[in-house]
């Protein structure tokens, strides 16, 4: 997958204001530009926030162009002559021509290969589009993703998921592509009491997931708001759900805003049977080898452990895997009286390099068991397709 993303925050210039925006649009690592076989055409929206469009009715519709070879792209969007500077108050979009609608949104059914006819245009590979809000004439430092999440036929059933991430380089502060298409499969496999009993062990009336190096807090956002229509599709109540996300201070600021935003979207779907508490808290792997976890992690058993795009630096991921062993060994003092004898991880990994594949020993030196969830292919426009794979693992007797 590819992202168009700002190298500096949004500018407004001048007395008849115009909004420079320079853009790249690269693979989630940041590592190569896209180098498409067509060129690739881009559009920019800037709607108030009733919806009206304040672009010049010139420059409305008017496609930019990405060729291959191309690393950046300056772009000035004329506003409407009349708006005042200090006024303008809009969100400016960037997405693909010939993306579908929702404008500035990617749809999780776009990332599912068993979702999309093969003549879309996004079965060859899809760009995730951008968006920056504009409040009084002055640029958000920060970018939205939107994706749009599937949960069920309904459209009233359709989320929309804002996630704020860093305009520049960062690696906890951006979205990834293992996050993106796992948090596609979940919502998409929930849709139904089977798939959810299938990929999500919520067997008591309570169910607590912790995701470790969540980043901007794409995966654990999503799943707790496909717990909350989970608990009303098995039709049964669940009395309390808690998904903690936990990462390295850098990744504070943006999950923290991540949360609140997803707040809102959390607090319209509520039923009056369940309630999902989303937190955040600092857990560097470094420490959590160790046994050593904050007040939040360690206050209760997890029946669920979650992490994407985790597994790269073949350096850290003995501190991941003791991390995830000691997360069993605290839930296991839950045991006598809950039966928490057996800890349930999804882990999502995009393969990078052939080293990665040293989690896997680490793994079976620490008796942890694994299966393949689902292996989900990821086109790419002009370059070799990825593959992003779900791994279940799971340590313990099973008894739960
Ligand atoms: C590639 S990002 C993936 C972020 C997120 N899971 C996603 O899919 O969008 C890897 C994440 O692992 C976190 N990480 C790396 N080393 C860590 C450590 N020692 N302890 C905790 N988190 C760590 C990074 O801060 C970063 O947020």
């Amino acid at each position: 997958m590819h992202y168009i993303r700002l190298l500096r925050p949004a500018k407004l210039d001048g007395r008849k204001p115009i909004v420079s925006l320079l853009i790249t649009i690269t693979t989630d690592l940041g590592d190569s530009f896209l180098y498409p076989d067509e060129p690739v055409d881009l559009l920019v929206s800037a709607d108030d926030p009733v919806g009206q469009s304040v672009l010049q009715k010139a420059a409305q519709h008017q496609p930019l162009r990405w060729t291959a070879g191309m690393r950046v792209l300056d772009i000035k969007v004329p506003l409407n002559a009349r708006l005042k500077r200090d006024d303008v108050r809009c969100t400016i979009k960037i997405h693909p021509a010939t993306q579908p609608l929702p404008l500035g949104a990617l749809r999780s059914n776009d990332v599912l290969p068993w979702r999309i006819s093969e003549r879309s245009s996004v079965s060859q590979g899809l760009i995730m589009p951008v968006s920056v809000e504009m409040v009084g004439g002055v640029c958000s430092p920060v970018a939205l993703r939107t994706l749009q999440l599937n949960t069920c036929s309904q459209p009233e059933d359709q989320l929309n998921l804002d996630l704020e991430e860093d305009i520049g380089e960062s690696i906890a502060r951006h979205i990834w592509d293992a996050g993106v298409v796992t948090a596609s499969f979940l919502a998409d496999a929930c849709r139904t009491s089977d798939g959810i009993r299938a990929v999500l062990p919520m067997e008591r009336g309570a169910f607590s997931v912790l995701e470790l190096g969540s980043g901007v807090g794409i995966l654990g956002v999503t799943l707790a708001l496909i717990i909350q229509k989970a608990a009303t599709v098995q039709g049964r109540t669940l009395n309390e759900a808690t998904v903690l996300l936990t990462d390295l201070a850098e990744a504070e600021e943006r999950a923290r805003s991540n949360i609140s935003r997803s707040d809102a979207v959390l607090s319209r779907s509520h039923t009056f049977s369940s309630t999902v508490t989303l937190e955040y808290e600092n857990l560097d792997w470094d420490e959590g080898k160790l046994g050593r976890f904050g007040s939040l992690a360690s206050a209760r058993p997890w029946d669920l452990v979650i992490l994407s795009d985790c597994t790269y630096n073949v350096d850290s991921l003995p501190a991941l895997v003791g991390t995830l062993s000691a997360l069993h060994t605290a839930n296991l003092k839950y045991a006598e009286d809950q039966a928490f004898t057996k800890t349930s991880v999804i882990l999502a990994t995009k393969p990078r390099h052939s080293s990665e594949q040293a989690l896997f020993g680490l793994l079976k030196a620490d008796d942890w068991r694994y299966s393949v969830l689902k292996s989900i292919p990821l086109p790419r426009l002009g370059e070799d397709d990825e593959v992003v794979d779900i791994y279940l693992l799971e340590k313990g007797d099973g008894n739960t």
